[in-house]
């Protein structure tokens, strides 16, 4: 259920792109679409949807414009895509993970150590399985507009973990998603999904014992100050979505539409280099300002216990199978 609170804050909280563009959307016939996501407003995702409004605006003289809510004041990545499905918002910013409850072929993207490398990742974020993926959930009243780079995800928690041996019976947060719940039953330990926003608290009051993320979530969600060893297991690379409603799609000209996936496509690149130094920069301020031990570890024994999830995705359906074959065929 949608929080009725937040979404009546849809114009109180939001943030404007702006003054002098805020202007020229106000005029007459100019569409604002409104974008709902997560993160912080000093996170690589929010900046370079920030640029991503202000490349619209000028490539639509600004005709159409972004006004980004973050910090799940809208509700959370679930309720935000209901919303978008349902036309009442244009667009939302949800991890792939959440996604897989929309459509099961999403699930491709959370199978465990199937992309072998940041550039295999791009490789086939950028073809035609990119493309296919943004088109899946077509049927279901929206689609994807681009992807974001949200680096590889690995188990971080109170306790070191050094192999799968350590996770046995621990408390792991996982996102809202079928597999990440198998994955992390593969290894043994005990899934518990719960929101990115409720973490934080869960892990301070030891309602979890870890969870699994990129390296910036210790800084820009702070869990490093409650969860000191982050384990280098890298078990997953599953992006951030950017998808925008059907109706909304239809509501805009074709001329609108280029120039939106432009935009869109500029702010992927620019969130691809900004994502780099911010990954970089979040290993530095948790193991210097928070005191965050990075352990390396042996990666191939957590890939062999959670291998039997590749063929259990693989045969969910022949899509699923097909998208999973070409993926691992652009691994070099
Ligand atoms: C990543 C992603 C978030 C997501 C989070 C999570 O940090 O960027 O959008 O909510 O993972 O684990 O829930």
């Amino acid at each position: 259920m949608i929080n009725r609170r937040k979404f009546c804050t849809l114009t109180a909280g939001a943030l404007l792109l702006g003054p002098a563009m805020a202007s020229r959307a106000a005029r007459s016939g100019a569409q604002e679409l409104r974008l709902s996501h997560n993160l912080t407003t000093d996170h690589s995702v929010h900046k370079a949807m920030t640029m991503m409004g202000e490349r619209l605006v000028e490539l639509t003289d600004g005709a159409v414009s972004l006004r980004i809510y973050p910090g799940a004041q809208l509700g959370t990545q679930r309720e935000s895509v209901e919303l978008v499905q349902r036309g009442i918002l244009d667009m939302a910013k949800t991890n792939a993970s959440e996604l897989e409850a929309f459509d099961p072929v999403f699930s491709v993207l959370n199978v465990p150590y199937l992309f072998t490398s940041r550039d295999h990742f791009y490789q086939a974020l950028t073809g035609d399985i990119g493309r296919e993926l943004f088109q899946a959930s077509r049927r279901r009243g929206f689609e994807g507009v681009t992807f974001y780079d949200s680096g590889a995800r690995s188990f971080y928690a109170t306790r070191a973990i050094h192999t799968p041996k350590d996770l046995y019976n621990m408390k792991i947060r996982v996102q809202p998603s079928a597999t990440a719940i198998a994955m992390t039953q593969l290894l043994g330990a005990s899934p518990t999904p719960l929101d990115f926003g409720d973490l934080y608290t869960a892990l301070q009051q030891g309602v979890v014992d870890g969870a699994e993320n990129n390296p910036t979530a210790l800084v820009t969600a702070n869990h490093g100050e409650v969860a000191r060893f982050f384990t280098l297991d890298e078990h997953t690379r599953v992006p951030d979505m950017l998808v925008i409603s059907s109706q909304t799609l239809e509501r805009l000209s074709s001329t609108q539409r280029d120039a939106l996936y432009q935009a869109a496509h500029e702010s992927m690149l620019f969130q691809k280099q900004a994502w780099e130094r911010a990954s970089e920069q979040a290993v530095i301020t948790a193991g210097q300002d928070m005191g965050v031990e990075f352990i390396q570890v042996d990666q191939a024994l957590f890939a062999e216990k959670t291998r039997p999830l590749r063929d259990d995705i693989a045969a969910q359906s022949a899509q699923s199978g097909k998208m999973i074959q070409a993926i691992e065929r652009l691994s070099t």
